[in-house]
C-alpha cells in the first residue's frame, strides 16, 4: 500500500461550523488543513434547521444566559455560559461580514422561537435550511491558507515525546500521513452510531477515541440529549423545534395537547418533551394549523413530507438520538490536556450545555468556541512519528450485528442488561496488526460506543441524574 505524506501548521478533523469557524480566524501566516470523513457538506452543521440562538438584538445577554441555565436544569458552567452568550452577542454581525444573510421580514430580523426560550432570539437562514445556506456561504469565504480534503478517515493521532504532531489516515483506500503542528479535533457528536438519529450518518464519535487514546480526559460522556420531534417515517428526518416556535402543537391522535399540563406547553425544554412523548403510549403528532405561511418558512419540512405523502397539518413525531453534551474536556479556548491537541463543537465538554442543551446553542459554541481556539492555538514543530494502533478483526457482518446492539440501548431509557452484553462481546474481540480503511472504521465505532456505554454504567452506579453543577474547574481542572 503507497503513503502519501502531507504537512500542514494545523490539522483539523472535520469540515462543520466548528472546524469552519475556526479555520476562518486562524492567523492567514499559518497553513490549515480539513479533512472530512466523507463529503465536505456530510455534517451535522450543514442539517442544521432551527438556526443560531443569539441575543444581538437585546439590551443584555442575561435572558440568554438564564434560558440556558434553565434549560439544563442549572447544571451548566454559569463562566462558560457567560462566555457563550457575551461573545455570542456579535456571532451575527461577525458571521454577515462574512457574507451571511439571515432571513428578514418587513420588520428587521425574522427571528424564530424554540423550546424554553423566553423571547424570539433564533437567526435563521433560508427558512429550516440554515445549516446549509451558512455553512455554503462560510466554506466559499475560507481564506487561501486553508485546504480542505474530502474522504480522509483519520485512523489514529501520532505522538512524538507527549505531544500530538500528526495523525494516520487513509485518503480513500491509501495511506496517508498528515504531519501538524497542532491538531483540532472537529468531529461533531455520536448519533451517527445507531440509525434513529438526526445526525449525519458520519458523525460517530471518532473524535473522543482519538482523544482517550492519546490520554486527553473525557467528562459527561452520559450526557446525550434527544429531540423530540424527529418525522416518524422510515428514515429519520428532523422536524425542527422552530415548527413549535411558529405555533404547532404536540398532539394526541384525539387532537389533545400531550404538553398542556407544562407551563411551557409544547415549548417546553427538550428534554422533558422528550421524555413525554417516550412514555406516550399511541401516536404524536405535530398539529400545524395554526402556523402560517408554513410553505414559506419550512421549505424543507414541506419538501420532505411532500415526498413522503405526509399531511402537513398533522405530522406524526416521535424523539430520536440528537446531541452530545459530553465530551473531550477543554479549557476556554478549547485546548485539551494533551500538547498540541484541541477540540471544538460537539466533540468538546466545554460545559455550556450541562445535562441538556438548549435549542440552537450548538451553532454559537462552535462559533464563538471556534474563534477562541483559533486565537489560542500554538503551532509546533510537525514531526514524522507512526502508530501501532490495531483494529478489530471483524466482518461486516459481525459489525452490522453490533451496531443492532447498540442501537438497541443507546435509548433515552439505556437498557442497561443490552449494554453489559455489548461490552462483554467487544472485550473479548481480537485484534489485527493488518489494518484496512474499513476495520479502522468500524472499530473507531465500537470504541466510541464502549466509551459511552463504560460512561452511562459508571454514572448509573453513582447518580441515577446526574444533576450536580458544574463549575469552569470542574470542566478544566
Ligand atoms: C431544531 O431545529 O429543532 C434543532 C436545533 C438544535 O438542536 O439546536
Amino acid at each position: 500500500m503507497s503513503l502519501q505524506i502531507k504537512k500542514t501548521d494545523i490539522l483539523i478533523i472535520g469540515t462543520g461550523l466548528a472546524a469552519v469557524a475556526t479555520a476562518l480566524h486562524v492567523p492567514s501566516s499559518l497553513s490549515v488543513l480539513l479533512v472530512s470523513k466523507g463529503e465536505v457538506t456530510s455534517t451535522n452543521s450543514d442539517l442544521a434547521q432551527g438556526g443560531i440562538a443569539s441575543s444581538y438584538l437585546e439590551e443584555t445577554s442575561e435572558a440568554h444566559k438564564e434560558d440556558t441555565m434553565l434549560a439544563s436544569n442549572r447544571t451548566s458552567c454559569s463562566e462558560r455560559v457567560d462566555i457563550l452568550v457575551k461573545e455570542g452577542r456579535r456571532a451575527i454581525e461577525e458571521m454577515e461580514r462574512f457574507g451571511v444573510r439571515f432571513d428578514r421580514d418587513e420588520d428587521g430580523y425574522a427571528l424564530g422561537r424554540e423550546g424554553a426560550h423566553q423571547l424570539h432570539r433564533i437567526f435563521h437562514a433560508g427558512g429550516d435550511e440554515t445549516g446549509r445556506h451558512v455553512m455554503r456561504q462560510l466554506r466559499r469565504s475560507l481564506p487561501d491558507n486553508v485546504s480542505i480534503l474530502e474522504h480522509v478517515l483519520v485512523h489514529d493521532l501520532v505522538m512524538k515525546e507527549g505531544r500530538v504532531v500528526g495523525a494516520l489516515a487513509f485518503h480513500h483506500e491509501e495511506m496517508l500521513q498528515l504531519e501538524a503542528g497542532a491538531v483540532i479535533l472537529a468531529t461533531g457528536g455520536i448519533g451517527g452510531l445507531i440509525d434513529w438519529t438526526s445526525n449525519a450518518k458520519t458523525v460517530t464519535g471518532d473524535g473522543l477515541v482519538l482523544a482517550n487514546r492519546c490520554g486527553a480526559k473525557l467528562t459527561h460522556l452520559q450526557q446525550i440529549q434527544f429531540h423530540p420531534t424527529l418525522l416518524a417515517a422510515e428514515e429519520p428526518h428532523l422536524v425542527t423545534e422552530a415548527l413549535r416556535g411558529a405555533g404547532a402543537k404536540l398532539v394526541d391522535a384525539s387532537g389533545n395537547h400531550v404538553m398542556a399540563h407544562d407551563p411551557l406547553g409544547s415549548l417546553a425544554p427538550r428534554d422533558v418533551v422528550a421524555r413525554v412523548l417516550t412514555d406516550h403510549v399511541g401516536l404524536v403528532f405535530l398539529d400545524t394549523t395554526k402556523v402560517k405561511r408554513l410553505r414559506d418558512r419550512f421549505p424543507k419540512l414541506v419538501a420532505t413530507c411532500d415526498k413522503l405523502g405526509i399531511d402537513l397539518r398533522q405530522i406524526p413525531v416521535r424523539p430520536g438520538l440528537h446531541f452530545h453534551m459530553g465530551g473531550i474536556e477543554v479549557d476556554e479556548s478549547g485546548r485539551t490536556d494533551v500538547d498540541g491537541l484541541y477540540a471544538v463543537g460537539e466533540v468538546a465538554d466545554t460545559g455550556v450545555h450541562g445535562t441538556n442543551r438548549l435549542a440552537s446553542n450548538s451553532l454559537l459554541e462552535c462559533w464563538v468556541f471556534g474563534k477562541r481556539v483559533a486565537e489560542a492555538i500554538q503551532v509546533n514543530d510537525a514531526s514524522l512519528a507512526t502508530s501501532d494502533v490495531m483494529v478489530y478483526d471483524i466482518s461486516p457482518e459481525t459489525f452490522q450485528a453490533f451496531r443492532h446492539q447498540i442501537g438497541k440501548w443507546l435509548t433515552i431509557s439505556p437498557n442497561l442488561d443490552e449494554m453489559k452484553c455489548f461490552l462483554q462481546n467487544t472485550q473479548t474481540l481480537t485484534l489485527t496488526k493488518h489494518v484496512t480503511r474499513q476495520l479502522s472504521e468500524q472499530t473507531l465505532q465500537l470504541d466510541a460506543a464502549r466509551l459511552l456505554a463504560q460512561s452511562i454504567l459508571e454514572m448509573e452506579r453513582y447518580d441515577e441524574h446526574d444533576l450536580s453543577t458544574r463549575t469552569a474547574a470542574t470542566v478544566s481542572d
